[in-house]
């Protein structure tokens, strides 16, 4: 067995072999995506439950898509409406779910580490869909399988990643999976978007849109994360896109054959030219999401591998 995690908590634990099972097996759920019947019993008899404790919609929808097309029994709780409101603890609610014998649990929480936390009070696998500012690995994932697809390799690549770079868990996890894989990474802004102890990350970091472009082969745009920022990050709106928001012009310093990412969703205008966003010659954003349901069927498919082959050492039937 080459992938050997519990749970799926961040890029960060996984050997770059494991990063590559999963990208295999995700390739095959690509073709079966695309089948009129996209159904496999993979998971069947397994119950999943999503927990998100911040809006989404892609990750959500894609998650739950990625189970029930797997054969998985899926429940979306309404985090919102649940007893959080009311004061229960984070704990509380995990032991709350774990009695009801779920398999996987789906967790996204604003809160850094708070995934981690979930896991070690559980027993089933947990998969962080991002906690705060920390890793989003599935993110991560399809991104490199988008990257893997649209330029045959995942090794020696130039790779910009351009916006705001600190309040982004897409960003940092992306760092941490390119990084292994062996790829040149720049990191592209303003200086007070730029993460702090930067000079650990093993980046090159320019505040020039031109300069880092120049000559990449993938450049990913990030969304301006407001919600996370306490304070005055940029000057204006209009004067972010004039500096680094991605237009053709700007592009025009990568590569020909460049790609263009963005995790979702998008500020059209504030970090990236809408027409680029569209353009099917350069931008695989509408990709990225296609990938995202193949990736997250692979992760739950081997760890619910992984879920089975534990329970069946200490004689519980899977
Ligand atoms: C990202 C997230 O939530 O971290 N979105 C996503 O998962 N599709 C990025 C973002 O919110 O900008």
């Amino acid at each position: 067995m080459t992938f050997t995690q519990k749970h799926l908590l961040g890029i960060e634990p996984l050997h770059p072999i494991e990063i590559a099972a999963v990208l295999d097996l995700a390739d095959t759920y690509v073709d079966l995506n695309r089948r009129s019947d996209k159904r496999s019993d993979t998971l069947a008899g397994l119950t999943q439950i999503n927990m998100f404790f911040e809006n989404s919609t892609r990750t959500q929808a894609s998650f739950e898509l990625a189970g029930k097309r797997l054969g998985a029994d899926v429940m979306n709780m309404a985090m919102q409406a649940s007893s959080i409101k009311k004061g229960e603890t984070l704990i509380d609610t995990a032991l709350t779910l774990n009695a009801m014998h779920p398999d996987l649990l789906v967790v996204r929480h604003p809160h850094s580490g708070a995934v981690n936390l979930l896991a070690e009070k559980v027993n089933c696998a947990v998969l962080n869909a991002g906690d705060g500012k920390h890793e989003h690995p599935t993110q991560a994932l399809l991104d490199a399988l988008t990257i893997r697809r649209a330029k045959g390799r995942l090794h020696r690549l130039n790779i910009a990643i351009c916006g705001d770079i600190a309040h982004s868990r897409v960003a940092r996890s992306n760092i941490i999976l390119l990084g292994k894989m062996e790829n040149r990474i720049r990191l592209v802004g303003p200086p007070t978007l730029m993460p702090v102890q930067i000079d650990q990350f093993g980046v090159e970091v320019y505040d020039d849109m031109a300069e880092g472009l120049k000559d990449v082969d993938v450049v990913m745009m990030l969304r301006l994360q407001r919600e996370r920022m306490d304070g005055g990050f940029i000057p204006s709106e209009r004067e972010y896109y004039h500096r680094y928001g991605l237009d053709a012009e700007k592009l025009a310093h990568a590569k020909d054959d460049a790609i263009v990412m963005h995790p979702g969703p998008m500020n059209r205008g504030v970090e990236i030219d809408g027409t680029i966003a569209d353009d099917i010659n350069r931008s695989v954003i509408q990709e990225q999401v296609e990938m995202g349901v193949a990736v997250r069927m692979a992760a739950m498919d081997l760890l619910a591998r992984n879920l089975r082959a534990s329970r069946e050492e200490k004689g519980v039937m899977a």
